[in-house]
């Protein structure tokens, strides 16, 4: 059997099924699509996919509205093309990750359907009802653009029922056993068929009592221990990946110890690496490790630049807030609920050295990192777009008509594709980054390559050094006798550093991008230059004698 801790070295790629390849012709990409690239994707050298929800869904919320948890969504094909699918991925050593999303279903599922129209019916419970919407008032509102409390009143039901994200997705009641139960069920089908890791959606607010603010309560995580147990119980070397976009020490708890989710996303760090670009200083990085506890040896954080979702604040402080938005959403077209819907190229006002500088980033720290599509090509958004749409717009794969994603008339597309003159696909596409060595395609390639040479990035250890220049985030990862030392500079501008490297005099020291030999460890701190936004990938390598007594 396979390492159970793959997960731990693995590389993942996020994609939206229907925004990755079309078929068939219909404007919306789709399994036989995305099968078809799957060369594309394992030659990139990422080694899973995570996939955007696939299910029946009348699309309010981009398929994170389920309506039918056993099928795929009609669009994106039948049952028998995602089996494919499944099997040509692992057929390329390729995992597959799929959306588990039981905090609600969409209003038009049967489950809801019946429950509002049928006070007797087996499935009223299912869902959380109240006759006030008054109750549960610590609760905030997710969605604060869109929706203005927590409770929606349905007319048939004359009833409110409850729900965390929009009116039209009523969240399940977690104190019905028969929710839990067909919530394992959904996810046995699932895992039955072959899929390597579930992404759990919206995994803080399960459950809801009075009087708190109805997130992280122990009772949701005894529900996700359940769901652990019975993951264990028969698939030894699936994963669990939790959405639970909270700080640090309220995150810590999704692993329990070992036995709730094997993986989390780090939610905090992701917006502190946008912010630490943008002041030239280490100090937004090096706070949020500093505040992130230990986790349980075969857990592992998910690390993310970017995703379908908008650049969330909800983990920053009021200032810091102000900044972020001040700093890169000039527009108020940007910003969304808590945060910026804007794609990483963008982002970095499409400056390849800040690109890079923050995919070094990503594939440094302590975790699993994880590309959303497009941002290997600095693929742009779209704001004028609603909702989060304008990071979803069609792969752009080659300057032919419909940037090669469909075959569609223009107009069918499900959205429109990127035709600004910046980041228009009629040349910013993978086929001509495949031509040029250079382009961003190819050295996010390269940075993968080295990356997978290297167990210590996905299992190491993190030590930051402080080096006087505060421009310069330096930090030692150290796994099973190997020793990795990251430099970044996160200024604009050229800086020198001297970094006390003392406990490794006498080390080789070889940069990982070029297999070159730099200067060996001394008394005297170790002096670098780094260009602006330059980074370096060191392997330290202690001589024999050295080797033995430490
Ligand atoms: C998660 C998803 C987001 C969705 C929400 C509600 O946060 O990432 O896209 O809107 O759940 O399902």
């Amino acid at each position: 059997m396979s390492d159970p801790l793959w997960y731990k070295d693995a590389i993942i790629y996020q994609l939206h099924v229907k925004a990755f390849l079309d078929s068939n012709a219909s404007g919306v990409g789709d399994f036989r699509g995305l099968t078809e690239k799957l060369d594309y994707i394992r030659e990139l050298g990422v080694t899973a996919l995570w996939l955007l929800p696939m299910y029946p869904s009348p699309f309010k919320d981009d398929g994170y509205d389920i309506s039918g948890y056993y099928d795929i969504h009609k669009d994106y094909g039948t049952l028998k093309d995602f089996e494919d699918f499944l099997n040509e991925a692992h057929r390329r050593g390729l995992r597959v990750i799929t959306e588990l999303v039981i905090n609600h279903t969409s209003d038009q599922h049967p489950w809801f359907q019946d429950a509002r129209r049928d006070p007797a019916s087996p499935y009223r419970d299912f869902y959380v009802w109240s006759d006030t919407d008054k109750k549960y008032a610590g609760a905030r509102v997710l969605f604060g653009d869109t929706e203005k409390s927590n409770w929606a009143w349905d007319p048939e039901a004359k009833l409110y029922y409850w729900h965390r994200f929009f009116s039209h997705q009523p969240d399940l009641n977690y104190d019905n056993p028969k929710v839990r139960q067909e919530v394992l069920n959904v996810m046995k089908f699932w895992l039955d068929m072959g899929v390597d890791g579930l992404r759990v959606d919206a995994v803080p607010y399960l459950v809801e009592r009075e009087g708190t603010t109805c997130e992280n309560l122990p009772e949701t995580h005894e529900v996700l221990r359940d769901i652990r147990r019975s993951v264990d119980a028969a698939y030894p070397d699936r994963m669990l990946l939790a959405e639970a976009n909270q700080w640090p020490t309220d995150v810590r708890p999704y692993f329990g110890n070992g036995d709730e989710f094997h993986m989390a996303f780090h939610f905090p760090l992701m917006p502190r690496m946008f912010m630490a670009i943008r002041k030239e200083e280490r100090e937004p990085i090096a706070e949020i490790i500093r505040q992130t506890p230990p986790i349980p040896p075969s857990c592992q954080w998910g690390l993310f630049l970017r995703n379908h979702d908008e650049l969330t604040l909800a983990t920053v402080t009021d200032d810091e807030r102000d900044y972020m938005y001040r700093e890169y959403a000039s527009d108020p077209r940007m910003r969304l609920n808590i945060g910026i819907r804007r794609r990483l190229a963008p982002l970095m006002d499409r400056d390849r050295r800040k690109i890079e500088l923050l995919n070094s980033l990503l594939f440094t720290m302590p975790g699993t990192p994880i590309v959303y599509y497009g941002d290997e090509l600095g693929m742009g958004d779209n704001i004028y777009l609603g909702d989060r749409n304008g990071v979803r717009t069609p792969m752009q794969w080659t300057g032919d008509r419909n940037a090669g994603f469909s075959r569609a008339d223009t107009a069918m597309l499900y959205c429109p594709i990127n035709v600004d003159p910046v980041y228009g696909y009629q040349g910013l596409n993978a086929e001509a980054q495949q031509r040029v060595p250079n382009s961003l395609l190819n050295w996010t390639k390269r940075l993968i390559t080295v990356r997978r040479q290297y167990k210590t990035f996905g299992r190491g250890s993190l030590e930051l050094i402080n080096p006087a220049n505060r421009a310069v985030l330096a930090f030692v990862r150290k796994y099973e006798g190997e020793t990795l030392l990251l430099v970044h500079n996160l200024a604009g501008s050229a800086q020198p550093v001297e970094l006390d490297l003392r406990r490794f005099i006498g080390a080789e020291v070889i940069e990982l991008l070029g297999r070159t030999r730099f200067p060996r460890v001394a008394e005297h701190p170790y002096q670098l230059s780094l260009s602006p936004y330059g980074f370096f990938w060191f392997k330290l390598d202690m001589p024999q004698r050295v080797r033995g007594r430490s």
